[in-house]
């Protein structure tokens, strides 16, 4: 099975990814986490990557197939899940192509829908440990220790795009370049649109009958 959560920033795709990793033993290719993790290890990538994210604006395409290409060639005999590419035309017929070329194809693309409203309350409390990668929210998943992460114990902040200024930023980027997306998996008979509203667990169990749906 392979499939693909996209959405607006925010919306909650890398808390319901977590939970269908273990659910569904999903290898999981999260483009934004691979940046953040290059950016955080001053690789070539990541300075070249930084101020993209910096931002809210897409990181020109070349750097996200080779990446891509890599992880496909390397999980092809897994079950993937794929959070935040492809974000653009471009980048899902690139996107198929490589699926192709290893008699792989592309089973499901889920879109979570949310409010702009509540979109931004979650971003505002999003905390972020950039020591391990784990994510908090101030209202609904506080960590135990003010301001430190349950998992490692390092300080947490916001994420550097997590400004009001790059949230907008984001989000008109999202509808200029990954919305189109809706259309393309539509002719493919593989969207599905699922709402983000509610606690993630509720979202968690509208998401799953369309997986049980796919699991090889
Ligand atoms: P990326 O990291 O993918 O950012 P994003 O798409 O903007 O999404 P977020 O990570 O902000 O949000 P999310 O939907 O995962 O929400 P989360 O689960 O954290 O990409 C960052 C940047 O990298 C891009 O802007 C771009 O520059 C670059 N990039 C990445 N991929 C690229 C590509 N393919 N091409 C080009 N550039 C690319 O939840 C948010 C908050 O809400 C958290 O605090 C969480 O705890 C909380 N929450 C989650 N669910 C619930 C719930 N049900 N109820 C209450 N709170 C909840």
């Amino acid at each position: 099975m392979i499939v693909l959560l996209f959405g607006p920033p925010g919306v909650g795709k890398g808390t319901q990814a977590e939970l269908l990793i273990k659910k569904y033993q999903l290898t999981a290719c999260s483009t934004g986490n691979i940046l953040r993790e290059e950016i955080a290890r001053q690789s070539e990538l990541g300075k070249t990557v930084r101020q993209y994210l910096e931002q809210g604006e897409l990181v020109p395409d070349h750097h996200l197939f080779t990446l891509i290409e890599r992880f496909i060639g390397t999980h092809r005999k897994n079950n993937m899940l794929f959070d935040g590419f492809p974000r653009n035309l471009n980048q899902a017929t690139v996107f198929d192509t490589l699926l192709t070329k290893v008699d792989l194809k592309l089973d499901v693309a889920l879109e979570l829908h949310l409010s702009e409203d509540e979109i931004i309350k979650r971003l505002i409390h999003r905390r972020y440990c950039s020591t391990c990668g784990r994510t908090y929210n101030l209202l609904t998943s506080p960590p135990e220790k003010d301001d430190h992460c349950s998992n490692c114990g390092s300080s947490l902040t916001p994420r550097s795009d997590d400004t009001e200024a790059v949230i907008r930023r984001r989000m008109n980027v999202y509808v200029e370049e990954t919305q189109p997306l809706i259309d393309y998996y539509k002719n493919k008979y593989i969207y599905h649109q699922v709402s983000a509203q509610g606690t993630q667990n509720e979202v968690f169990e509208r998401i799953t009958p369309i997986f049980n749906g796919h699991i090889d």
